[in-house]
């Protein structure tokens, strides 16, 4: 029997997930890490406990599982994007890693669009630079730490650090390099014409491959510290988002993923790039090779229920902990007794500023439409429908590009609640559809690792053979209707709103 393991270098933990050839969870173990915030705005991990916590995740999955180093096939890598890992000449790593969540490089963003040009930009990198992204902190590094920018000689993504840890070798792939915005996404390699625009030297860059191509092998040593056997294939993986996709099944054009965890992510597979012209999602190349996608990023879809649970509903978190069940389910069921909009209430859902469709940092959350009818139970629907409007925003712009929706798979912890589901297909106007898989970004790794292993023949058949749909949601003809409606509301608050944004942000 082979084995296959997923390693997903995340924001909070390092996870292992080793499943078999059919696609069955065997194992899976999580070790977590610190996330570090030195100044506000900031966001930083150190390498080493990357490094530490994916040793232990591995352990961890061998051990629970018995099975033997010799029966794991292939290993597939996926983590957070967009991080900043600064190599000296001989592999030693020179700061701690600057995160895709941190803020800094407002200054440097706005460098990068002038020097390049904003359309130039955008049609190579498929992108506008954000400060999430790589290439802003490469010059945040050399205008603000001269010293380390000279000793640099390398630079990696978070998932291809542990890559050089296991196998000795720099290398990257074209989904993960995508974020970076050096990256020629149509043509799947290095921009020289960005990086040659921005000083920044070609030689830094690790070698790119296709997402399941093998990129090298476990060294002795990582062998010996993980329990790996020396000479297992490491695969390219993909970004967390690119790797989630195919974890979900999400491969050609057509099948869309929703996925609720924090954040919400439309996510489609695209036959060629597709660019929205003001650049509102993000284009980026797909894990699968020759394929593309588009997403949309949402920063505040479960967390904005979990904002209202955490400060409105301390009766629902007493009843939860007293009866065992969970409070979000109770919060549900109180929302489940108001009718479809809410009776008029409308929430907007920019609690920590927004990326999709409006890319603003001082964009807030609101409640608009409130009267003395309206309890707890509407707040809680109306940030459901909320949730579920801002992401109709994204799909209406994948509509715009003339990708097709004939299905949308859900997935994150929204997903659970039957009645998001309904509301969100009922919003979107379409069939809303869950898969046996739940474990996320790991899942897609390994299945990567399968197609690198000659397991499965490509990433098509890796996923026809471990995914399946497991539930339905059609929409409700009388529910679409309305929400039709409100969504209209919806759309304009943010352009009525936006001067009172800007008016605020500037007070605190
Ligand atoms: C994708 C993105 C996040 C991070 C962290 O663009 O910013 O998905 O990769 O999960």
């Amino acid at each position: 029997m082979s084995y296959l393991l997923g390693i997903d270098v995340g924001t909070s933990g390092a996870k292992a997930l080793l499943i078999d050839a059919e696609g069955a969870v065997i194992a899976s173990a999580t070790e977590e890490y610190p996330l570090y915030t030195p100044r506000p705005l900031w966001a930083e991990q150190d390498p080493e406990d990357w490094w530490r916590a994916t040793v232990a995740a591995i352990r961890a999955v061998l051990n629970r599982s018995g099975v033997h180093a010799e029966d794991v096939a292939g290993l597939g890598l996926t983590g957070q994007m967009h991080g900043m890992v600064a190599l000296d000449a001989n592999g030693q790593v020179l700061r701690p890693c600057i995160m895709w969540n941190d803020q800094r490089t407002a200054l440097q963003c706005a460098e990068i669009m002038a020097t390049v040009g904003k359309e130039r930009f955008l049609a190579l990198t498929g992108n506008l630079a954000l400060p999430g992204f790589t290439a802003p902190k490469i010059l945040w590094v050399r205008q603000n730490e001269p010293e380390v920018y000279r000793r640099i000689a390398q630079v990696l993504l978070p998932k291809d650090y542990i890559r050089y840890r296991l196998t000795g070798g720099y290398a990257t792939e074209v989904s993960d390099a995508s974020g970076t915005v050096l990256f020629d996404v149509a043509h799947r390699r290095w921009s020289l014409e960005v990086l040659e625009a921005l000083d920044i030297p070609p030689g830094w860059m690790p070698s790119s491959y296709e997402s399941p191509e093998v990129t090298g092998t476990v060294s002795q040593d990582a062998a010996r510290e993980t329990g790996l056997r020396p000479g297992l294939p490491v695969v390219g993986g993909g970004g967390d988002q690119a790797a989630q996709a195919v974890g979900s099944g999400i491969v050609r054009e057509g099948v869309i993923s929703v996925t609720v965890g924090t954040s919400g992510v439309v996510f489609a597979a695209t036959d060629e790039m597709k660019l929205d012209p003001q650049a509102r999602l993000h284009s980026f190349c797909h894990a699968v090779p020759g394929r593309w996608h588009v997403m949309g990023v949402m920063l505040s879809a479960g967390g904005s229920l979990r904002w209202l649970r955490d400060t409105i509903a301390g009766p629902e978190r007493e009843v939860g902990r007293l009866s065992g069940v969970d409070p979000y389910e109770i919060m549900i069921a109180e929302a489940a007794q108001v009718p479809a909009g809410s009776e008029g209430l409308l929430f907007l859902p920019y609690l920590t500023g927004e990326r999709t469709p409006y890319a603003d940092p001082n964009a807030r959350g609101a409640f608009v439409g409130l009267t003395l009818r309206h309890g707890k139970s509407a707040m809680v629907r109306a940030v459901l429908e909320g949730v579920a409007y801002g992401l109709r925003d994204s799909l209406e712009l994948l509509r715009a590009l003339n990708i097709p929706i004939e299905q949308v798979r859900a997935s994150g912890g929204g997903a659970r609640s039957t009645l998001w589901r309904q509301i969100m297909a009922n919003i979107f106007g379409t069939e809303l559809v869950t898969i046996n898989i739940t474990e996320g970004a790991a899942y897609g790794a390994a299945l990567l690792a399968g197609v690198g292993a000659g397991v499965y023949r490509d990433v098509f058949e890796a996923t026809e053979r471990t995914i399946r749909v497991v539930d339905r949601v059609e929409p409700v003809a009388d529910e679409v209707a309305i929400y039709d409606g409100y969504y209209q509301d919806y759309r304009t608050l943010y352009g009525q709103l936006k001067p009172t944004f800007d008016s605020v942000a500037k007070r605190v």
